[in-house]
């Protein structure tokens, strides 16, 4: 299991104020599609949705280190400022992984069948469970994976992790029904809404495979979810109080994601070497982390991630930390809550994310009329990263493309027609996007 070494944590973590920051420079017109639209209350916050009111954005800057050296070869990155960028992330975002220097746990994987023919000849299923155990409780995650029916060897595969349980995210009688959590409690998957449902047809055709994960399974979704999720393995439940710089509910799923990746590599049928990570909103968000803390994942695919995910949060522009510490505060570590009143003073924001997956390819996906995920902050977060990705001499992003056009390059944004979750435009550009980079080989 990947694992980050606390000690160390928490001596960089004193350098955070100290970071160097630049600003953008002048920031490129806003494209046509960043439209404004009034602006509104949520709850007792207000929200922006006028470019013009943003101000100019001061970010951390990436290719200098902490103590003032220029950041410019790959191996430099590596060794040296892509460490501190992670330890400002875990220190001030979020938190140390559940499970890092503490109590042992024990990973199993269960398979209840391997490779059986379905969807009308189409794929084999897989159906497993990773089995995460201590003495304090269990978790269970299943993991549900088609592959090509057609393929010769290992395949590709996209890890999509969901809001719903796997039974109704397929139209497949043969899928194990697991519980769902709905309003705090547990009912029967089948009952649970279908949230973002794939057509997995299309990257099967194309020689890929993909696998389901639900994101309940690693941890519910609300604030005392710890105590039900894979964070109650490590610390006793119901005793639950976060230190300043500990795990929330997106570094647990990440976390959970990992180790899902980790089964899925010890899978014949599978290519462990090009596994991608794909999800939506606060589960973009997630894949981002998990993108950036486990370098095997291959490659990352984030849809209308907002706030906490691709979108700078020193643009006071849609949801803001302060928005997200007010409604989710079991999201990220308690010292990110707490920049909510200052953004412009976090020693991190987005960019630092998303350059943590380079050089692996990253799409970058935002909606149109999805103002509340602020596509336009998404957007100059990649290319604030872009020159990392330079660095390794693959491509990034300069100019905001049209809708629906996704850029080329190993870091690639496409902003689709339509709002938050996916869009038409999506599976198109992502199979394009993974055929660059994961090319399948049993087309
Ligand atoms: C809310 C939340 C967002 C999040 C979204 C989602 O809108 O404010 O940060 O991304 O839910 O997960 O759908």
């Amino acid at each position: 299991m990947r694992r980050v070494v606390a000690g160390l944590l928490l001596g960089l973590a004193a350098c955070a104020s100290d970071a160097p920051v630049a600003t953008m420079g002048p920031a490129p017109m806003p494209p046509a599609w960043a439209k404004d639209q009034p602006d509104e209350m949520r709850g007792d916050l207000p929200v922006n949705y006028t470019q013009a009111k943003v101000g100019v954005a001061v970010a951390p800057e990436l290719l200098v280190s902490a103590s003032g050296g220029k950041i410019a070869s790959p191996d430099a990155w590596t060794r040296e400022r892509r460490p501190e960028i992670e330890t400002l992330l875990v220190e001030n975002q979020y938190g140390v992984a559940p499970g890092t220097g503490g109590r042992e746990a024990s990973i199993e994987h269960g398979y209840s069948e391997r490779g059986i023919p379905a969807l009308n000849g189409l794929a084999l299923r897989t159906q497993s469970t990773v089995t995460v155990a201590s003495e304090l409780g269990e978790q269970v995650i299943d993991v549900l994976l088609y592959t090509p029916a057609k393929a010769t060897g290992p395949s590709p595969i996209v890890l999509m992790v969901n809001f719903s349980p796997n039974v109704v995210m397929v139209d497949d009688t043969g899928i194990r029904e697991t519980d769902a959590w709905v309003n705090g409690q547990t009912v029967p998957g089948r009952q649970a809404r279908a949230i973002a449902k794939q057509d997995l047809k299309p990257y099967l055709e194309r020689g890929y495979g993909v696998a389901l994960v639900y994101y309940g399974q690693i941890e519910p979704d609300f604030g005392t979810g710890a105590s039900d999720g894979l964070r109650k393995v490590f610390k006793p439940a119901n005793t639950y109080e976060r230190a300043p710089n500990e795990a929330g509910a997106i570094a647990t799923w990440a976390e959970g994601l990992s180790l899902v990746r980790e089964q899925l590599a010890a899978n014949d049928l599978v290519d462990g070497k090009r596994i991608a990570l794909y999800g939506v909103s606060r589960l973009g968000k997630t894949a981002l982390w998990a993108g950036a803390t486990d370098p095997d994942f291959a490659a990352v695919i984030t849809v209308c991630s907002g706030e906490g995910g691709a979108a700078l949060s020193r643009r006071t522009y849609g949801e803001t930390i302060a928005h997200v510490a007010a409604s989710f505060p079991y999201w990220f570590a308690p010292r990110w809550n707490e920049l909510a009143t200052n953004p412009a003073a976090s020693p991190v924001d987005a960019h630092m994310t998303l350059a943590m997956i380079a050089p692996r390819p990253l799409l970058v996906i935002s909606g149109e009329t999805d103002a509340w995920a602020d596509p336009y902050g998404e957007f100059l977060a990649a290319r604030l990263a872009t020159p990392v990705w330079r660095l390794f001499g693959k491509q990034g992003v300069d100019a905001a493309p049209e809708l629906d056009t996704v850029t080329g390059g190993e870091l690639s944004y496409l902003v689709h027609t339509g709002g938050h979750g996916p869009g038409p435009a999506d599976t198109p550009a992502i199979l394009d996007f993974l055929d660059r980079y994961m090319a399948a080989d049993s087309r």
